[in-house]
């Protein structure tokens, strides 16, 4: 694996590289990751990843200074992966960096609670897009709204990338791989993987789904030790709420606190 420590470095040497399929990240490897790499493998193309902790992403600064960094075993993961380039953008790839202000989806979900967090991320990854211009980038669906809006943003600015969504790793308990997972306590891991329980019973409950049945879930959830963000049912485009399940796949996404660890997760279930 040959490692590029700027976005300039790369760039120099682009012209030599064929066809790259990428996978952003911030670091903190673990087998999530892992996936998402051996995906972009399959697509046959070298494969480029990028460890960068993206301060316009944090909305809270002790979130973005605690967010873990483990460089050395990361480097490890990608090498052991058989990724082919890395690339460890420093601060100058913020420098003239073009703004971009995410869509109103943006809003729903996780962006009404982090203001501006997907304007982060969606410029960060121009930025990325730009200098990397991969023919494919590969996105893990735990952040299904990321994976949304970037489909998105790639639909509506035309440009030549594949986008490949990855299922979710879980661990033995459902709990979904996260980097923010290493913050969690062994007892709190066990109450985490609640969240995927929770979503599991709504979906073999899909029919009696409405926001009644949905508010004693989220109860339950609060009753568990979480500061719950948002459990949710909506449209799997619009991000709408909505529980026409007879007609539509619908999205049940869930954010919640346990203690100062934010965990995200959600299952798309089939209509009926
Ligand atoms: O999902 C992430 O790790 C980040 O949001 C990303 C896509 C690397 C952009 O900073």
């Amino acid at each position: 694996m040959i490692i590029y420590n700027s976005l300039e470095e790369f760039n120099s040497i682009k012209h030599n590289l064929p066809k790259l399929s990428f996978v952003p990240t911030m670091g903190n490897l673990h087998e999530g990751h892992a996936s998402l790499i051996d995906i972009a493998k399959k697509t046959g193309n070298e494969v480029v990843s990028t460890i960068y902790v993206n301060s316009l992403q944090f909305n809270d600064k002790n979130d973005f200074i605690n967010y873990p960094k483990t460089l050395d075993t990361d480097i490890e993961l990608l090498g052991k992966k058989g990724c082919n380039h890395l690339i460890l953008p420093d601060s100058s790839i913020l420098d003239n960096i073009k703004s971009i202000k995410a869509p109103i989806k943006s809003m729903k979900l996780c962006g009404a609670h982090r203001p501006g967090h997907f304007d982060g991320v969606l410029t960060i990854l121009n930025r990325l897009f730009e200098i990397i211009n991969p023919h494919s980038v590969v996105f893990g669906k735990k952040d299904y709204q990321q994976f949304l809006l970037v489909k998105d943003f790639i639909d509506e600015k035309k440009l030549n990338i594949n986008i490949i969504g990855a299922n979710t790793i879980r661990n033995n308990n459902g709990l979904a791989l996260s980097s923010r997972n290493i913050l969690l306590t062994e007892k709190d891991k066990l109450i985490a993987s609640t969240l995927y329980k929770t979503l599991k019973d709504i979906e073999k409950n899909k029919t009696y789904l409405n926001s009644e049945y949905l508010k004693t879930k989220l109860d339950y959830l609060k009753s568990s030790g979480f500061k719950v963000d948002y459990l949710m049912s909506c449209d799997t485009e619009s991000l709408e709420e909505s529980y026409n399940i007879n007609n539509n796949d619908l999205l049940i996404a869930v954010a919640a606190h346990l203690g100062s660890v934010r965990l995200i997760d959600n299952l798309v279930i089939s209509k009926l």
